[in-house]
């Protein structure tokens, strides 16, 4: 068997009711980093993203725009590829909760509770949100402007009484806290995991698991009458992907339990109580973590529909970039908390930090190297303190973004990151090349090359947040293919590479309209 490390992270399966957004960008953009750094470290993974397509919600919208589920469903999911494609992101596989290989991985999970005695036929009465997908007791319910009830969340809500099955959610309490209790990290950030705690503190009732009042979903089986809850259908996608129910598949036994979920703060509940429920239930390993992000509002003002503030990610990357879009979702807010877009923050961190910043510092060094030293890697004499402390910086920087990425802390490594950026500008301004050019020609060489080996370090660590820019810049100094993973950062530059005429890389944004007030 092989020894390499594996990790398997997952995004929410995201609802095929409407086309993507900034909401769903962002999950993906999270885990298609962390994806990307854990392969550059070694690392064996697996990155799953994929649709939520079945439910009342789903069905309803179908029926809005006039299609059968099925072709609404092959519509919108389609949005979904193509965004991952347009956003690069490199997933393994992407699920749709209405594939075969689903229903048979849903299906067998249900039985296998049902054998183990956790599955009861009932009555649900109570109150159910659609938009939600989730049911809520009557203390849980607010009040809107005209007296309506409405979910915690705001969303409205339906009375609902059928015949359903349930889960024994009321016996899963005890067990669940003594895992909360040996796995400390299983909820993240702290602040939610506390949440979740008193969440199942106060206690827990049996699960209603079924319904019977549409058709749109996973008939339960042996009773076709009843279809599943759907966020028993949809959680089961993660494992549904690794081969589930056959256990010694290949993928089952080298990726799950799983490293992460990645989700929002919204859907915490399912995940961090539902599932390992679940899965606990049916005696399967529960995942390891749990990560809820925040939310993003838009100049202040929270995202909806009705709003029209909805921030299209195809808009974002047209007028932004790709890359700068990415740096910026993970840039702007301590990933955990929630955050607000705004165009000027978005054009400041493009302008100031990606071009002035790291765009510039490539700049100046490859275009004094291009001029001055024959279009090749100079070839540096001995260090001096300033020189040594620079490289020793450059090269401290993998053990700080790796730890930072660790707690999915991805603010922090890029924090990490631009500080090396900044003492390298820093170090250019001091050490003054273009000075040394006519002073002491060969001392110009040994900074500018302290400076392309800080470069390629640099490049080489941002490649998971901006693989393109990364790779243009990596091109630049001439680092091959072969040469990009982490092991390789250890391989510097080699004195006299022929290198290619420098492309500035991060372009400043230039408004080309009056920016809408
Ligand atoms: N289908 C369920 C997930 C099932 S996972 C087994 C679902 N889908 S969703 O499409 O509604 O939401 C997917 C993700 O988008 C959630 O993690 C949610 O938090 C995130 N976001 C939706 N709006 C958002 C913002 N305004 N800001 C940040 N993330 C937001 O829930």
């Amino acid at each position: 068997m092989s020894q390499k490390r594996t990790f398997y992270i997952t995004t929410p399966i995201y609802y095929v009711n409407d086309k993507p957004h900034i909401g769903h960008a962002y999950t993906t953009v999270a885990c298609d980093t962390l994806a990307r750094f854990m392969r550059l470290d070694g690392v064996d993974v697996r990155f799953l993203t994929g649709t939520d397509e079945h439910g009342q919600k789903v069905e309803k919208s179908a029926a809005a725009a006039g299609l059968s589920p099925q072709a609404f469903t092959d519509k919108v999911s389609q949005n979904f590829r193509d965004l991952a494609a347009r956003m690069k992101f490199s997933n393994d596989d992407f699920i749709r909760t209405t594939e075969p290989r689903h229903e048979a991985a849903t299906q067998a999970l249900w039985k296998r509770l049902e054998e183990r005695g956790h599955i009861y036929l009932g009555g649900y009465q109570g109150w159910y949100s659609v938009r939600d997908e989730a049911f809520f007791t009557e203390t849980e319910l607010t009040k809107g402007p005209n007296g309506e009830k409405l979910a915690p969340t705001g969303a409205p809500v339906e009375w609902v009484e059928e015949p359903s099955y349930f889960f024994r959610l009321s016996a899963w309490q005890e067990p669940l806290l003594k895992f909360y209790e040996e796995n400390p990290g299983f909820i993240m950030p702290t602040a939610r995991r506390n949440e979740v705690l008193s969440f199942v503190k106060g206690g827990l009732q049996d699960l209603s698991i079924s319904r019977t009042s549409f058709k749109w979903g996973i008939p339960v089986p042996g009773n076709p009458d009843h279809i599943m809850y759907v966020w028993l259908d949809a959680l089961t996608n993660y494992i549904t992907a690794l081969g589930f129910p056959d256990e010694n598949a290949v993928l089952y036994r080298e990726f799950w339990p799983a490293d992460l979920h990645m989700v929002g703060k919204d859907i915490l509940r399912f995940h961090a109580v539902y599932w390992p429920a679940f899965l606990m239930a049916a005696g399967l390993q529960p995942p390891k973590r749990v990560f809820a992000h925040g939310w993003w509002t838009n100049e202040g003002q929270k995202i909806s529909k009705s709003l029209g503030n909805v921030i299209d990610p195809y808009d974002l990357i047209e007028e932004f970039g790709l890359d700068q879009t990415r740096y910026f979702l993970l840039r702007e807010v301590p990933f955990g908390s929630d955050g607000d877009f705004s165009r000027r923050a978005m054009i400041q961190r493009k302008n100031s930090e990606l071009a002035n910043d790291y765009g510039n510092l490539c700049q100046r060094v490859l275009s004094m190297i291009g001029k001055n030293c024959g279009a090749a890697v100079p070839q540096p004499g001995a260090f001096a303190d300033d020189d040594a402390e620079m490289l020793k910086q450059a090269g401290d920087l993998l053990g700080k973004v790796r730890d930072a990425l660790a707690d999915q802390a991805f603010h922090e490594a890029l924090e990490r990151i631009w500080m090396v950026i900044r003492a390298a500008n820093a170090y250019i301004d001091r050490q003054a090349p273009w000075t040394l050019r006519k002073t002491d020609p060969a001392r110009m060489g040994t900074v500018l090359y302290v400076l392309a080996e800080t470069i390629r370090r640099i490049a080489i660590l941002t490649q998971p947040f901006m693989p393109d820019a990364s790779a243009a810049i990596l091109d630049q100094v001439a680092v091959p293919a072969d040469a990009r993973s982490f092991a390789a950062l250890e391989r510097p530059l080699t004195a006299g590479t022929p290198l290619p005429p420098p492309q500035g890389v991060f372009p400043r944004h230039v408004e080309t309209e009056e920016a809408p007030s």
